[in-house]
């Protein structure tokens, strides 16, 4: 039987943390007179906390100290763990959980790519970490996407080489990273957005039947 190494990054793809993590930027951005819309935050999607604030400096061409840029990213950390205080099982993204089921019937192997820091207490939350093998997020990496490092760390840890993995992302870096490394993209969102990626679909639920099947004898 051919087996593959499945890769998911986190916020976007299995839960709709992204809203949250949009909304915490925002705050922290206006209590720097900076002002920043969804079509920047499409640009900070999958990059690290460090870096998305850099972002968001260079977009409202501020300089602050280290002390402040530290203290900005707490902020924002705490903003950001008060909005997914809640979070459960039902906000798991539609038809995801019924994939990770199927990919565990066939003894696929499963790994969680993710530049949070948050990660292993969100999968916790949504009552799914232990069907991951392995989990490589933020604390584990210290290249950001669309580096490919998280990438290659979880496969490898897997077992597996890049050829033989698939990467489920809804960040333009992050499908940037999985394309680097050389594995399969497969992004979730918008066509326009993720063009870069091997294929694109809104959701899980709009794979068509069976895909499981497509993707393991698929090749770059
Ligand atoms: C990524 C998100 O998964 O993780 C980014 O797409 C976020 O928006 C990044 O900035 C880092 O997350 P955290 O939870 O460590 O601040
Ligand atoms: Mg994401």
């Amino acid at each position: 039987m051919i087996k593959k190494a499945f890769i998911f990054d986190l916020d976007g793809v299995i839960v709709d943390t992204a809203k949250f993590h949009f909304i915490a930027w925002q705050r922290l951005a206006a209590s720097l007179g900076i002002n920043f819309t969804e079509h920047e935050n499409e640009q900070l999607k999958g990059v690290s906390r460090v870096n998305s604030l850099k972002k968001i400096l260079e977009w409202g061409n501020k300089e602050i100290s280290p002390e402040l840029f530290q203290a900005k990213m707490d902020q924002k950390n705490e903003e950001y763990l008060e909005l997914i205080e809640t979070l459960d099982v039902n906000d798991i993204m539609p038809g995801v959980h019924d994939f990770l089921l199927e990919l565990k019937k066939q003894d696929q192997p499963i790994a969680l790519g993710s530049a949070s820091k948050n990660a292993r207490p969100i999968l916790e939350k949504l009552g799914i970490k232990d069907l991951f093998q392995v989990i490589v997020d933020g604390t584990n990496v210290t290249k950001a996407k669309p580096d490919p490092e998280v990438f290659l760390c979880a496969c490898e840890q897997l077992g597996y080489s890049a050829q033989e993995s698939i990467v489920f992302e809804d960040s333009v870096a992050g499908v940037q990273a999985a394309n680097t490394a050389g594995m399969i993209s497969i992004g979730l969102g918008e066509q326009d957005i993720l063009h870069e990626a091997d294929e694109v679909f809104s959701h899980f639920t709009d794979m068509p039947q069976d895909y499981i099947n497509t993707l393991l004898s698929k090749k770059k």
